[in-house]
């Protein structure tokens, strides 16, 4: 099997939708799919399928297709959703609280052990059945229980001093939410960043495009 590290990005960040899509195959009892019917449902090509899943070893058969399960399973695994880690929450407030009440973390391989607010008011608030934690014993917190992830729901004027914070605790992922760009500074640590907006101005993007192409098809379409 190909090292994991070979692998190019766009593919890695393809196999969250097909372990999502695999899932909802297996929902509907749907045991093998060959790659021709896989690509109709994803909307891509049944050639960029085989590519992508050829990258960790193929696990088609000629004639058969795929094992919904067990190809899930694989691809589970390269994701490295299959052993559980430990996450931390930095910020309690409307977003911090959405992804707690939101986010089943234990389904994508982590436990949310802590959640921490720089606000006093809100120690031993519960969310979820976590109880919110003061950011002044973090460093304890961390000493103790060894996160290796940080969901960072904060504003990006206290994020740098946050991560550093994190880092000297050995936490060294980040599922970023706060805008502050945590490479620029850590260019050693694992980060996502999110951006809501990011996917809105894309959509923006779409609309404008469509909206041209209407423009351009309209006066053949009324024969002028
Ligand atoms: P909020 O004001 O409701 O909550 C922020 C919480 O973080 C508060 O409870 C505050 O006490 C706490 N906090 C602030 N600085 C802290 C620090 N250094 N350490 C620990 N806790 C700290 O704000 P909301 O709506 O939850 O948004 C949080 C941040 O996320 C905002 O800066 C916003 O811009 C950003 N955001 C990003 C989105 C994205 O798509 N990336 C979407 C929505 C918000």
């Amino acid at each position: 099997m190909q090292q994991k590290n070979n692998i190019s990005n766009s593919v890695i960040r393809r196999l969250p939708r097909y372990y999502r899509f695999l899932g909802e195959l297996q929902r509907e009892g749907i045991a093998k799919i060959s790659s021709r019917e896989l690509s109709e449902k994803m909307r891509l090509t049944a050639s960029q399928i085989r590519q992508d899943l050829n990258c960790f070893g193929g696990f088609g058969q000629q004639g058969y297709g795929y094992n919904v399960a067990e190809l899930r399973i694989e691809i589970a695994r390269i994701l490295g959703l299959d052993h559980m880690r430990s996450i931390i929450l930095i910020g309690a407030g409307n977003l911090g609280r959405a992804i707690t009440l939101h986010i089943d973390f234990e389904k994508y391989g982590y436990r949310l052990v802590g959640i921490f607010d720089s606000n006093i008011a809100m120690e031993g608030i519960e969310i979820s059945g976590v109880p919110i934690m003061h950011m002044n014993v973090i460093r304890d917190f961390c000493r103790e229980n060894k996160p290796q992830m940080a969901v960072l729901c904060i504003p990006r004027s206290g994020a740098e001093e946050t991560v550093k914070t994190l880092m000297e605790c050995g936490v060294r992922a980040f599922w970023n939410f706060s805008h502050y760009d945590i490479h620029f500074d850590f260019p050693e640590a694992d980060v996502e960043n999110v951006h809501l907006t990011d996917s809105l101005m894309t959509l923006s993007y779409s609309q404008e495009n469509h909206a041209e192409q209407e423009l351009e098809q309209s006066p053949k379409e009324q024969g002028v």
